[in-house]
């Protein structure tokens, strides 16, 4: 009986949530600047997101990949179009590591090759590719572990330099976060960003965007890896796609040849989780999301760094690391018991990860920062 223990709880139990409150068993409430995860994009149970969801349960919620579903195509295409990644095209999936996983196959078919450069403090997901690009021991089976991944230190050009001058013919393909999350908030520069590209043209390696968290607007861009200016081979999706849908995907840029079978999936591409996508876009469109997670959180970050025992704050839009000069596992807990506030951790343990939704209020983020001045020693 019972649940396999692998999450430590807090003993709350979330029953209902609207916009960027969350409502708990008790009737308290509290404020997401967390996002469920960097997962709600556009605010829980917005009107508009359970309405298309609900048309769709009434109409269809499920059958295979064997038939034509036009409301997939609508996605691509509404993908593309806010994405400005216009001539991509789409495959669905169900989460960011099956997103990641399905990129960096399709680059070892395409090219034939095997090793991977990925990057110390990354995060690509738990199945078997993903995982072992991930600069995570501790979560690396034996039966995952690969001599095909090679690490490197993020934003180090020399470095990325020497390894394509040394092994630049066998690699399939880089993979890089544009903002690293579980790491706590790294922003990969311009340049490195550009030297990938040029690298990997250089080398017929392609070039992966995971945009699993720093994607869907929440830098102020569509995917974060565009501040850069230089377009990647494949971006990898999930979290904020579907706002809490499951629902993943890759855009492919036109370089790939699609061969049947190559890649597949039973439940990628549902009607219901494409519902969940195109609500989610359409809001996106309508309210200005991409523009007003850039226009907050230049205003929050310039805030945070005024406050006593902040050491840095970095980020892009609504995805923002406050780095203390001492772990903030106490001060998360009176901010969660105290302030009824939730915000998110990372693996550097001085880090507070700010994921909120991309149209939280102006309010919400100024509680936050009034907060953090009340618990300034
Ligand atoms: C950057 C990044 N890639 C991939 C993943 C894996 O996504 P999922 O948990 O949906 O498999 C995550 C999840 O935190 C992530 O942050």
């Amino acid at each position: 009986m019972g649940l396999f223990n692998v999450y430590p709880l807090y003993d709350i139990e979330i029953v209902k949530a609207s916009g960027a409150t969350l409502w708990d068993s008790k009737g308290e409430t509290y404020t997401d600047l967390y996002g469920g995860h960097a997962v709600i994009s556009v605010g829980h149970t917005h009107p508009y997101y359970v309405q298309k969801i609900t048309e769709q349960l009434n109409k269809l919620a499920f059958y295979s990949n064997s038939v034509k579903m036009p409301i997939q195509y609508e996605l691509a295409d509404k993908l593309c179009e806010l994405s400005g990644k216009k001539d991509y095209k789409l495959f669905l999936c169900n989460s960011g590591a099956e997103a990641n996983e399905n990129a960096l196959k399709l680059a070892s078919f395409a090219n034939g090759r095997k090793k991977i450069i990925a990057f110390k403090g990354g995060f690509h997901g738990r199945t078997s590719l993903a995982v072992a690009a991930t600069d995570n021991p501790s979560i690396v089976a034996p039966v995952n572990a690969t001599d095909n991944v090679v690490f490197l230190p993020y934003n180090d050009e020399a470095a990325l330099k020497d390894t394509f001058a040394k092994i630049g013919n066998e690699i399939s393909s880089v993979i890089i976060e544009g903002i690293q999350g579980v790491g706590g908030i790294n922003v990969a520069t311009e340049s490195f960003l550009k030297l990938i590209r040029s690298l990997c043209d250089q080398y017929g390696a392609y070039y992966i965007a995971d945009s699993v968290q720093c994607g869907y607007g929440r830098s102020g861009k569509f995917f974060a890896h565009d501040h850069a200016g230089v377009n990647a081979d494949i971006y990898s999706m999930a979290k904020g796609m579907g706002n809490g849908f499951p629902i993943g995907g890759i855009l492919i840029s036109p370089k790939f040849e699609a061969k049947y079978g190559s890649l597949g999936t039973t439940f990628g591409g549902n009607p219901l989780a494409c519902a969940a996508a195109i609500a989610v876009l359409d809001i996106m469109a309508q309210e200005k999301l991409i523009a007003n997670a850039e226009k907050l959180g230049n205003e929050i970050m310039n805030e945070l760094r005024t406050i006593k025992g902040v050491k840095e704050v970095r980020g892009k839009g609504l995805m923002i690391g406050i780095e203390y000069e001492f772990p903030i596992e106490e001060l998360r807990k009176k901010l969660l018991f105290t302030h009824k506030m939730f915000t998110g951790n990372a693996s550097n343990k001085n880090v507070i990860r700010l994921l909120p939704a991309l149209n939280i209020e102006k309010e919400h983020l100024t509680k936050f920062v009034e907060a953090l001045k009340a618990e300034a020693k």
